[in-house]
């Protein structure tokens, strides 16, 4: 099931503020995109199932790792790039690139900054 799909900018903007108040701004940015750097406002990332790390080691999590790319998405925030990305690990959220970039993606076995030769720092 989809458990968050599009956000509109106000809708982020309570969801990391609210974030920000139990945890601090630090810990809320390796899990939660500050408002107008969410890839849920572009409406291409879909959060499924579980928004928690239940959802690690499912049939479910297992089968969108191995199967998200024929349909046109990657695993956006993958084990071992946090560093990277920013974020933590979040087997859940997936991102639509289109099925080609994806299925390339995945094989490579590049997050999507490493893809594009880019990075995702604020500035
Ligand atoms: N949880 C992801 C990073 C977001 O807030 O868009
Ligand atoms: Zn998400």
């Amino acid at each position: 099931m989809c458990s968050s799909g599009f956000r509109s900018y106000a809708t982020q903007n309570t969801i990391y503020n609210n974030y920000v108040a139990s945890d601090g701004v630090e810990v809320a940015d390796t899990y939660s995109a500050r408002p107008g750097h969410s890839e849920h406002q572009t409406g291409l990332a879909i959060d499924v199932n579980s928004i928690s790390n239940d959802f690690i080691g499912t049939p479910e999590c297992e089968w969108l790792a191995k199967n998200a790319h024929k349909y046109g998405f990657i695993i956006r925030y993958p084990k071992g790039k946090e560093s990277i990305t920013g974020y933590r690990y979040e087997p859940w959220h997936i991102r639509f690139v289109g099925i080609d970039t994806a299925t390339a993606i995945y094989n490579s076995g590049l997050c999507l900054e490493e893809y594009l030769d880019i990075d995702s720092f604020y500035r």
